[in-house]
Formats: structure tokens, sequence, C-alpha cells
């Protein structure tokens, strides 16, 4: 009961960041034959419910492959791009339609017997897609695979104002009346990008999605970096492609999520850390100074290391008080760490305080970070030597460039102030030129 209060209260910040905002959902042909395809739909189903303007593109791979193979139909590949024949391409008409028919009857039926009953779900799904024809390439003709030429946009977002969730299969049309197969992947980025949407979430298959995710999170460049490497499986490719193309094009985060995985989407959009990849151009953890409305955060932060000894206790009206000297490292809403800056202006000394990093965000390098950002802050402000009083954390300042000092090397004001009671040990660091700038953690 407790783990559900405390998961509840902590995903309010999720609910009220996700509502209103356009969520772009791409899941393969996999995920609506899975017996799971109703938890997918009810998960679906509650966002929606909680104001995210849904936009769903679904694949086709199985049911394609189950229709060319009783057609005894092979796909010829050049690069990426199938050769698609007259004869492939009414295989296409009726994957597509199957699924299609598969995902309505999904949201349709599926409802009444979840908690989701009376959560009266529109889907919507037509001609909102362009395309063109690949045409020649080296020589040869793909016939009837396509290529996005525009989205219908504003029908689209009329749709999403009006409250349905839009469903958009990788078939397009052409101005010419001809219908053209799409990469699913594909659709997806240019619906997200087209529509500005908030966020470009593909739930991928196989056992490699399923792998510990190494890092958690990255920016366009590291992720093309991963695509770069050899060992990328080659399903993978087109939705790593895509966030990293959204991203470049305004996306503000494109997510990689495993759909095996159960409640993987409402893990990943409802919990702090997600469980899959996080692509973003933008600085997810911020480090800034620390305001008033942080109070609430930073005495949660620090109050079981005040217990522990390892802070000096500080009450909520001193915080108040003395808030204008510390900078916080935030995410999502949350502080995973702080650390204070005081100044002796008098003596160009600055003093390094409660500095403290979540347990669960430690050795990440945030420490280092907040303490490199202080150690610039006081050189801009013109202090030249910095020190700090510690009782456990005596080698860590070590490492980072502290020696020990006594008491008598304090400034006058602080010695007066001194704990002998708490007998911490003094580190005392000169600032020699301007220190380094953050490291890119932060
Ligand atoms: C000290 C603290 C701020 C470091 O933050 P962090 O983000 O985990 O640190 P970083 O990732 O930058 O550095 C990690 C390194 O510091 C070492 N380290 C962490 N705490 C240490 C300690 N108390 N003493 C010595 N080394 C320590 C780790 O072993 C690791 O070393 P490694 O990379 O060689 O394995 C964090 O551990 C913390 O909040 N501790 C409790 C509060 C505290 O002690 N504050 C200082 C009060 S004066």
């Amino acid at each position: 009961m407790d783990r559900f209060v405390k998961w509840f209260r902590n995903s309010t910040p999720y609910i009220n960041a996700h509502r209103g905002k356009t969520f772009v959902v791409c899941f393969g042909g996999e995920a609506v034959m899975s017996a799971d395809f109703p938890h997918l739909v009810q998960d679906l189903t509650l966002l929606a419910s909680l104001g995210v303007r849904l936009v769903l593109v679904h694949g086709v791979t199985p049911q394609l492959a189950e229709r060319l193979g009783k057609a005894s139909l092979d796909l010829a590949y050049h690069g990426e791009i199938p050769v698609l024949t007259a004869a492939a391409l009414q295989c296409v008409k009726d994957a597509v339609g199957t699924a299609r028919l598969d995902i309505e009857a999904g949201f349709s039926c599926g409802l009444p017997q979840t908690p989701m009953d009376g959560a009266a779900l529109r889907l919507l799904s037509g001609n909102f897609l362009i395309a063109r024809p690949v045409g020649v390439r080296n020589g040869v003709d793909h016939q009837h695979s396509g290529e996005i030429r525009r989205l219908e946009t504003p029908a689209i977002r009329q749709a999403l104002h009006q409250g349905a969730v839009v469903l958009l299969s990788p078939m397009g049309y052409s101005t010419t009346g001809e219908a053209f197969f799409l990469q699913s992947e594909a659709v997806a980025t240019q619906a997200a990008i087209q529509l500005g949407a908030d966020k470009l979430i593909f739930l991928e298959e196989g056992t490699e999605a399923m792998a510990p995710r190494r890092p958690g999170q990255m920016d366009p460049a590291q992720a093309e970096a991963q695509l770069a490497s050899t060992d990328f499986a080659a399903e993978r490719r087109p939705a790593w492609a895509g966030c990293v193309q959204a991203c470049r094009s305004g996306v503000p985060r494109a997510h990689l999520i495993p759909r095996q995985q159960e409640g993987a989407l409402l893990l990943e959009l409802f919990t702090r850390d997600g469980i899959g990849t996080l692509i973003t151009a933008g600085q997810y953890d911020v480090l800034r100074e620390a305001t008033i409305d942080d109070i609430g955060g930073l005495l949660a932060l620090i109050a079981p290391l005040e217990t522990q000894g390892i802070l000096v206790h500080r009450s909520r009206e001193q915080l108040e008080l003395e808030i204008g000297n510390f900078v916080v490292m935030e995410r999502d809403q949350a502080i995973l760490a702080c650390a204070a800056l005081y100044g002796f202006i008098e003596e160009d000394v600055g003093e390094i305080a409660c500095i403290a990093v979540h347990p669960d965000y430690r050795e990440l390098g945030l420490g280092h970070d907040l303490l490199a950002h202080l150690e610039q802050r006081a050189w801009a402000r013109g202090l030249r030597r910095l020190f700090v009083l510690t009782t456990q954390t005596a080698h860590w300042f070590i490492e980072h460039g502290y020696r020990p000092g006594r008491i008598q090397d304090l400034p006058v004001a602080r010695q007066g102030l001194y704990n002998y009671k708490r007998n911490s040990k003094v580190f005392i660091k000169t600032l020699e030129a301007a220190p380094a700038a953050r490291s890119p953690t932060a």
C-alpha cells in the first residue's frame, strides 16, 4: 500500500506535464498480434484519458510476411527499401487492412473488461498521408514502395483537438490516386516532426531491446554513434534513425522502449528514470540556482544525511534565508543533488557546503559537476581560496585538489562558528586559474 501511495504521488508531476501534449507512438505489427495487445491498448487509453493527444502508427511486418508466404512471394530489397510489385502491394493492402481492423477492435471491445470501462475513445484513421513513389534508383524501379510527401496536419490536428486518437497505417496515397507502401518508422518520424509533437515513442521488439540500456539517455550524436557500430541490429535502425532525425528537427524527446516488457509505456512516462532509452537534444539534467520553491526537495535530500551526521543540521527557516547560496541539479522537476557556496568577501574566501547527491544518483559525476560549478562561481566572484569542513568525505575533496588546513586558516568570522564537538576536518583549495567548465553529464 505504501509503495502504491508513494508511486502514485511520484507520478503526479508527469500526469501534469503530459496533459495537452502530443505523443506519436509507433508499434510493430507484432504488438497487434501479441496476447498482450489488450494491455497496450489499456495503457494507451489511460494516456488519452489523462489528456495526452495520441497519434498511433502501426507496422505490419508479421502480417505481411504471412500473406507473402501464402502467395509464395519474396520481397527483394535494395538498401532498406523493398521493390513492391503489384502482387506484393495486394498483400500489403490485406496486411494493413487486417492490422488496422484488429487495432480498432482492440480499442473498441477491450475496454468494458478493463479498468478503463467507460472511457469512450474514438480511433480515427483516413487518408492523412500523401505519398510519392520511391521511383527508379540505381536502375531499379521500386514500383509501389513510396516515400512520404506530406501529412494532412490540419486534419490530424482537428481530430486530436476533438479528442480522437489518430491511427496512421504505413500506406500513403498519391495525388493521382495510387497507394504506396511506406516504412512505419518513417511515418511516425514525419508525423512527430510535421505535427510538432512533444514526444516520439517507438515500442521496440526483440531481445536486444530488452537488454539493460546503457546509457539510458543520450543526445542525437551519441545515438548516431551507436547506429554506426557494426554490431547494431539492422531491424532497430529505422527507429533509432527516426529518433535522431526527429530530435534534430525539433522534437524535444524521442523514446525507445522495449514493447515486450509489461507496462513499459507507463514506466517510461511516469517514473523519473524511465526504462527505455531517451534521446534528446535538450538538456536533461539542469544545474541551476535554487529558489524558495526548492526548499521541500532540498530538505528531503539533506535530512537523511543530517541524521547520519554527515551534514550539519539546517532548519527550514535557515534554508529559506540562505537559499541564494544554493545550486541544485534537477531532472524532471526532482532535485537530484545540491551544494552551497558561502562567500567571505573581505578575505576573498569561499566555503563549499552542503554538497549532497541523492543516493540513487551517486558516482555518476554529479558531485564532481556541482563542485566544478561552484568553483567557477567562486572564481567569477573573485574568491580565490575555498575551504570545506567535512567529517566523512575528506578523500573525495582531496581527490578534487583540496589540502588539509587548520581552523586558524578559516576566515575569522567562520572560526567563531566552528563546532568543536563536531570536530570536522578543514580542507582548503587555492584557485590558481579559472576552473574548467562543467562536464557534459550535467
Ligand atoms: C560526496 C558526494 C557528494 C559525491 O557525489 P557523487 O556524485 O557520488 O561523486 P562523483 O560521481 O563525482 O565521484 C565519485 C567518486 O567519489 C568517490 N567517493 C564518493 N563518496 C566518497 C567519500 N565519502 N569519500 C571518498 N570518496 C568518495 C567514489 O568512490 C567515486 O570514486 P571512483 O570514481 O574512484 O570510484 C556524494 O557521495 C554524497 O552526496 N555523499 C553524502 C554527502 C556528503 O558526504 N557530502 C559532503 C559533505 S562535506
